[in-house]
């Protein structure tokens, strides 16, 4: 248990225990939202921009990989709008009646939450349209021919939607978000502000350096930065007098097996696979997938997105391919490459 739980210290998905105890975390204002600049300057805008016109604002979608403030954004808006956000997600909206039971019992201007919007059946999306686009239920009563459609009005309230995948969204239901987000990966200086920030919270002395090199091996992610912060005070709490100095910052990313990119045993895997036993790719994703005994879907959004980031891993038609960066960091080079040319 514990064994898993530190080998899949990277992995950008929020566990139980993060959703429960990161609520501390958690900024509440958009001015303690640290970077992804130009996502602030927009909010802040169209946010002050409805409530002048003391109108809700437009549907807004926030997409990027995991772990980097989808869900955070989606509560500070409610929060700055002074509005109620209610939280569901894709794959928990399965039947009609349950959507029409939450539409129906929003209250003007509010929120509702999407997460995984990607994943929403078909039926469900239907009901989305007229509901975003013209605050409308349409509910259908009675079987057969004699079935008759009733529209019901709606408050006008606001759909946040998020998720990590964008390109699974149908067009249609892309095209009724008036705001759509893309949040990128961190600086390693954000990342920086985020741990410090995080430190404070916790009340635990950490030293700047400790800041620094914890930063620089989150993979520019926050929630990664924040538990691998969790995990250095644990230790330090343990092993030392519990303040984090450069020492302790060390021996514990050892242990986490956390290289100097923020790379752990299964992104070395991955590329080490890549390169040895498929002469650097290209190589599909089901095939990485095999050799690796991970879910397809785990590398695609948990490993991929950050090797693809750092450039140790290129997407081309016929596969993924190892790069230079990677049978560098490796140390791989010389006889691997030369068995490519063979
Ligand atoms: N910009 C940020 N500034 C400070 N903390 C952040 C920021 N973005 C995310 N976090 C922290 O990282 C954690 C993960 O963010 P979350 O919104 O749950 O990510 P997502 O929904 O995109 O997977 C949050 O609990 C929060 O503490
Ligand atoms: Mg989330």
């Amino acid at each position: 248990m514990i064994d898993s739980e530190v080998n899949r210290i990277i992995d950008p998905k929020e566990t139980k225990e993060e959703q429960t105890l990161d609520v501390s975390l958690r900024p509440k204002k958009l001015d303690e939202f640290i970077g992804q600049q130009k996502i602030k300057d927009n909010l802040t805008i169209f946010m002050a921009a409805a409530k002048q016109r003391q109108e809700p604002i437009e549907h807004v979608l926030l997409y990027g990989p995991p772990g980097l403030g989808k869900t955070t954004l989606a509560h500070i808006i409610a929060e700055e709008m002074g509005v109620n956000i209610r939280v569901t997600s894709g794959p928990a909206l399965e039947r009609s009646g349950d959507l029409a039971a939450i539409l129906t019992n929003l209250e003007a201007g509010d929120i509702l939450f999407i997460d995984e919007i990607h994943r929403l059946n078909k039926v469900i999306e239907e009901i989305l349209y007229p509901a975003m686009e013209e605050y409308a239920l349409d509910i259908v009563i009675g079987k057969g021919p004699s079935a008759r459609t009733l529209r019901l009005d709606l408050p006008r309230f606001t759909i946040v939607g998020a998720t990590t995948k964008v390109s699974m969204l149908s067009s249609p239901l892309r095209d009724r978000f008036g705001n759509i987000y893309h949040l990128n990966f961190y600086e390693n200086d954000e990342i920086g502000k985020i741990v410090k920030r995080s430190a404070e919270i916790l009340d635990v002395n950490i030293v700047p350096e400790a800041t620094e090199k914890i930063a620089s091996r989150s993979r520019k992610t926050p929630r990664i930065a924040n538990r691998i912060l969790k995990r250095v005070r644990d230790f330090a709490q343990v092993k030392g007098d519990g303040k984090i100095n450069d020492d302790i910052t060390n021996e514990a990313l050892t242990m986490l097996d956390i290289d100097e990119f923020g790379l752990d045993e299964i992104d070395r895997k991955i590329l080490e696979l890549i390169i040895t036993k498929f002469k650097g790719g290209p190589v599909g994703l089901n095939t990485i997938a095999a050799a690796t005994g991970e879910e397809m879907a785990t590398i695609e959004d948990v490993y991929e997105p950050f090797l693809l980031q750092i450039g140790m891993l290129k997407r081309t038609p016929k596969g993924r391919m190892a790069t230079e960066a990677a049978y560098e960091h490796l140390k791989l080079s010389s006889t691997d490459q030369a068995n490519k040319l063979l």
